[in-house]
């Protein structure tokens, strides 16, 4: 049987992690995270379809393309704070949606506090690192199993 497959979308800049603002994002690159995100899946006994873009247009084409994967984990970056087009994208996913930053939005600029996407995920990670995108694929995998919560 094949396995469940979760996507984990990146928006804009997160190519540059390790490099960008690392005593806010931390030092591990982009390549890093997916290779734990990854290993994290496997353990879980899932598949991870991880992609990056910069374009706004590019990410809503991605979600449509993944809408039907067992789950999805997106860090939108900026686009969070801006992008009903993402939001309205997201809406269409079947299965339960993780938004994931790896900053505490809440403890930074005011325009960072708003989110477009809050309300369409099922839930929402901040503040954990990167280790909120294992944290989000562990809370897909056991709403996938039926889990509660
Ligand atoms: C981010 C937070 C956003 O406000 C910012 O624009 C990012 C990264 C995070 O992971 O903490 O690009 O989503």
């Amino acid at each position: 049987m094949s396995r469940p497959v979760i996507a984990v979308l990146n928006g804009p800049n997160l190519n540059l992690l390790g490099e960008r603002q690392p005593e806010v994002y931390g030092s591990e690159t982009l390549a890093d995270l997916e290779r734990r995100c990854v290993a994290h899946a496997d353990g879980l006994g899932c598949d991870v379809d991880f992609r990056q873009s910069n374009h706004e247009g590019d990410l809503v084409s991605m979600i449509q393309e993944l809408r039907r994967s067992a789950g999805v984990v997106i860090n939108a970056g900026a686009y969070t704070h801006t992008s009903i087009a993402i939001r309205d994208a997201l809406a269409l996913v079947q299965g339960p949606i993780i938004e994931v930053h790896i900053s505490n939005v809440h403890a930074r600029e005011g325009f960072r506090q708003h989110s477009y996407l809050s309300d369409v995920a099922t839930g929402v990670i901040v503040g954990c690192g990167t280790l909120g995108y294992e944290l989000a694929l562990s809370a897909i995998a056991s709403k996938l199993d039926g889990g509660v919560g």
